[in-house]
C-alpha cells in the first residue's frame, strides 16, 4: 500500500504534475500524486469526465481515510491538490512533469504529444502511460526526445505497486533517473525497461498466454470460468479472463492488434472477443463483458475448475516470452521480470519457479503446445536451454545496493 503523508515535498524538486486524461488510469495517477503531496492538474476534454474522476478519487480516498491511511492529511486537503481543467495552457504552463494517459490510439497520442511539446516549459519531462506502444515513436512528435519516457502504471493504480519506467531510444539516463526517483516518491516500485519493445515487460509476457487462453476457449477445451477458477485456486487474485474484463476488452484488443502489427500476426485479438466488443460489452466499465459486472465483481464459481488445462502450460509460454526479453537485454536484472509480475498483478509466485522442472521437458512441452494449437509464437527459443535461473532475490539485492550508492 502507498505510504501516506510522510512526504510533503519531494525528492525530485517537482512542484506541479499534469495528468492528461481522467479515465481509469488517469484518475488513479492523479490521486496517487496528490496523495503524495504533489499539486496535480488533471486535464480532460469534457467536464463530465473530470467530475466522474473527482468522484472516483473521493471514494477511494474515503476508503483510505476509513482505514487510517491518510496520516496527517484529510480527504479534502488531498482533493484540493487536484485541479481539474479543460485547458492545456492551465495544465501545462508551470508543469515539471506531465503524464499522458489518453486512450491507446497512436494517432491520438501523437497529436497530444505535439500539443504538450508546444506549451510545456523546455525543461519539463513528458511521460506516457501507454500500455504497449513505442515511446521512441511518440517522442518523434516533440523536440525533446531525451526528455520523453514511458511510465506504465497498473490498474488499480492506487493498489498496484509496480511502475514500468521505459527508456525510448533517445531517452537520457538523467530522465530515467528523474522518473525513477519520482516513482519512489510515490512509494511505488519502479522497474526500468531498457529497450523500447512492444508491451514492455508485464503486458508483453502476458500476450502469448492470452493467445493460448483464447485458443483454448475457441476450441471449447474449457470455459473462461473454469480457467479463472483454476488460477484462483493457485492463489491469483483474479483469473486471466476476469482481468481482461477488469482492464477492458477494448484495451485488450488494442494491445493484441498492436502486437500483431509489430511482432507477429498470431497475436491478433480473436473473433469471440471482437464480437463482444462489437456488442458494446467491454467488461467492467460497461457492466458486461465476458462476465456480468452489473452487480459488482462477477461471481466466479470456484468449484468449476478443469483438468483439461494445465496452469503450468499458460505460465510456460510466459517464461518463453520472458526469455526473449532477457536475451534482448530489455531488463536490467533477469529477476526483475518476476518482481514486475508480482508487483503489477498480485501474482505472488511469479513465473520462474517453473524453471525448477527439467529444462528439456519444458522445451519439449512448448513444442507440443505449438503443434497442438498450430501456433508458432509458442516455440521455445534456443536461449531458454541455457538461460541461468533469473533470481528475483538477486535482482532486489542489486537494486537496493545501486540505490544506496
Ligand atoms: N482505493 C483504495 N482502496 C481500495 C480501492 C481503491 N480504489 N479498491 C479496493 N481497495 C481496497 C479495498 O478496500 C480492500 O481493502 P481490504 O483488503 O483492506 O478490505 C482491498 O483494496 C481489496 O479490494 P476488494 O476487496 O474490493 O477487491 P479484491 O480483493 O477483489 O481486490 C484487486 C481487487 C486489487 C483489483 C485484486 O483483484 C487484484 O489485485 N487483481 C489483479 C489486478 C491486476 O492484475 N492489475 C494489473 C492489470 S494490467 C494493467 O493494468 C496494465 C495495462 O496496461 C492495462
Amino acid at each position: 500500500m502507498p505510504f501516506l503523508g510522510e512526504i510533503k515535498m519531494n525528492i525530485c524538486n517537482i512542484k506541479n504534475v499534469a495528468v492528461i486524461g481522467a479515465g481509469d488510469m488517469g484518475h488513479g495517477i492523479a490521486e496517487l500524486c496528490a496523495l503524495n503531496g504533489y499539486t496535480v492538474y488533471l486535464k480532460d476534454i469534457d467536464q463530465k469526465f473530470l467530475d466522474r474522476a473527482k468522484n472516483r478519487i473521493r471514494e477511494s480516498l474515503n476508503i483510505l481515510a476509513r482505514k487510517g491511511k491518510l496520516k496527517d492529511d484529510n480527504v479534502e486537503t488531498i482533493l484540493e491538490r487536484i485541479i481539474p481543467t479543460l485547458e492545456y495552457k492551465q495544465a501545462l504552463e508551470n508543469c515539471d512533469l506531465v503524464i499522458e494517459a489518453v486512450p491507446e490510439i497512436m494517432s491520438l497520442k501523437k497529436s497530444v504529444f505535439v500539443k504538450l511539446d508546444s506549451i510545456l516549459p523546455k525543461s519539463a519531462i513528458i511521460a506516457t502511460n501507454t500500455s504497449n506502444m513505442s515511446i521512441t515513436e511518440l517522442a518523434t512528435q516533440t523536440k525533446r526526445s531525451s526528455k520523453v519516457v514511458g511510465m506504465h502504471f497498473f490498474n488499480p493504480v492506487i493498489l498496484m505497486k509496480a511502475i514500468e519506467i521505459i527508456k525510448g531510444d533517445n531517452t537520457s539516463s538523467e530522465t530515467m533517473k528523474f522518473v525513477e526517483d519520482f516513482a519512489y516518491s510515490l512509494h511505488k516500485l519502479p522497474i526500468p525497461v531498457l529497450k523500447d519493445v512492444p508491451g514492455f515487460i508485464v503486458n508483453r509476457i502476458q500476450a502469448p498466454s492470452s493467445v493460448l487462453l483464447n485458443k483454448i476457449i475457441e476450441k471449447k477445451i474449457a470455459t473462461p470460468n473454469q480457467i479463472d477458477a483454476n488460477f484462483r485456486k493457485i492463489g491469483q487474485p483474479m483469473g486471466p479472463f476476469e482481468l481482461m474484463d477488469y482492464v477492458g476488452l477494448d484495451i485488450y484488443k488494442h494491445g493484441a492488434d498492436y502486437f500483431a502489427q509489430k511482432i507477429d500476426p498470431e497475436f491478433k485479438s480473436p473473433k469471440w472477443i471482437n464480437e463482444l466488443i462489437d456488442e458494446g460489452k467491454l467488461g467492467k466499465k460497461t457492466s458486461y463483458g465476458i462476465y456480468d459486472w452489473s452487480s459488482g465483481r462477477p461471481t466466479i464459481n470456484l468449484e468449476d475448475t478443469t483438468e483439461n488445462v494445465d496452469n503450468k502450460d499458460i505460465l510456460l509460454v510466459q517464461v518463453n516470452e520472458a526469455a526473449k526479453l532477457i536475451e534482448k537485454g530489455v531488463v536490467e536484472y533477469p529477476g526483475d521480470i518476476d518482481i514486475a509480475i508480482q508487483n503489477a498483478t498480485g501474482n505472488v509466485s511469479g513465473i520462474f519457479w517453473l524453471l525448477k522442472d527439467d529444462r528439456e521437458y519444458l522445451i519439449n512441452r512448448l513444442n507440443s503446445i505449438a503443434d497442438e494449437m498450430g501456433i508458432e509464437i509458442f516455440r521455445p527459443i534456443d536461449f531458454l536451454k541455457e538461460m541461468p535461473f533469473p533470481s528475483a532475490r538477486k535482482a532486489l539485492k542489486a537494486r537496493k545496493k545501486k540505490r544506496r550508492e
